[in-house]
């Protein structure tokens, strides 16, 4: 990456590199944010399936909601414009849980936090450097692998965000999510996501629900509609179509020298000590 394009892209915020699509004046003002009781977060670090949970959370309601756009993405006239929202918020966020507006936390609204595999997490968020023109360039995997471990990307650092979050894991209203475990068995998620969030929802509906959510549907819905920037739920984003790459677990075996495994898993296992993970 050449520094006057990292420059240009990438602002640092309480240590935090965000892209200067988040205004330094709307992250300033999070904290003042006006949540409501009913307000329903997505949460998770990037890459790790944030548009396939939109996807299905939004066909479990079905009408009456309106998913936003992440709450850190935007200019401080951000705050009004969910403010003015007249229905029930379904809010998409990549900040880490000190981050998060105190307003979500006192009046303990339902938060869903999605995570995958790091290494996965990696290889994707890679491929999304590559071709998002919103990110600073990057030369080579190996160059990134250095990135990603050393928490010098957007978002900042994997273990970081999720160790944040995970302290918070047994919280009654935050629902902690895997990604191979919705690969593995997508109805068993879907289900265990509509108890948590208290809908009545039929054995049917979730078959039907499972099978328009997967990454063919997904991908082909999203190249026949013409995206619009205001509909994403990922801040680093305008193009829905850089989304929908492979949706595999395990991408990262064909990227990972053996060393970078070796390495990765010496630094894993340091700072997640004291992870259950
Ligand atoms: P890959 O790059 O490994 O393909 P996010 O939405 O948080 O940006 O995450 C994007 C990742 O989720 C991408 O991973 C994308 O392909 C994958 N994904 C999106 N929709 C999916 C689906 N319906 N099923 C499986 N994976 C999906």
């Amino acid at each position: 990456a050449t520094m006057s394009s990292e420059a240009e892209l990438i602002h640092v915020f309480k240590g935090i590199p965000f892209t200067t699509r988040s205004s330094p004046e709307l992250l300033k003002s999070l904290d003042t944010f006006d949540a409501r009781e009913d307000d329903i977060l997505l949460v998770s670090y990037p890459k790790s399936g944030t548009h396939w949970l939109a996807g299905v959370i939004t066909k479990l309601y079905n009408t009456q909601v309106t998913l936003t756009s992440p709450i850190e993405f935007g200019d401080i006239s951000k705050l009004e414009e969910l403010n003015n929202l007249s229905s029930q918020r379904i809010i998409p966020t990549h900040l880490d849980y000190n981050m998060l507006p105190s307003n979500f936390k006192n009046k303990k609204c339902k938060m869903i936090y999605i995570t995958r595999n790091p290494k996965d997490t990696a290889v994707s968020m890679y491929h999304y450097y590559r071709d998002n023109p919103n990110l600073p360039t990057v030369d080579t995997w190996t160059a990134f692998f250095d990135l990603f471990l050393n928490g010098e990307v957007v978002c900042g650092s994997w273990f970081d965000h999720f160790l944040s979050w995970e302290e918070h894991e047994n919280d009654k209203n935050i629902l902690f999510l895997f990604y191979e475990d919705m690969k593995k068995d997508l109805p068993k998620a879907v289900n265990k996501i509509s108890l948590f969030l208290g809908l009545n929802v039929s054995d049917n509906d979730i078959q039907d629900i499972c099978k328009k959510s997967s990454f063919s549907e997904m991908k082909s819905d999203t190249e026949k509609e013409n995206s619009d920037p205001s509909h994403t739920v990922c801040a680093l984003t305008s193009n829905r179509k850089l989304i929908f790459r492979k949706g595999a677990v395990g991408d990262w075996k064909n990227h990972f020298t053996p060393k970078q495994n070796r390495r990765f898993e010496e630094i894993f296992n340091e700072k997640m000590k004291l992870s259950k993970m």
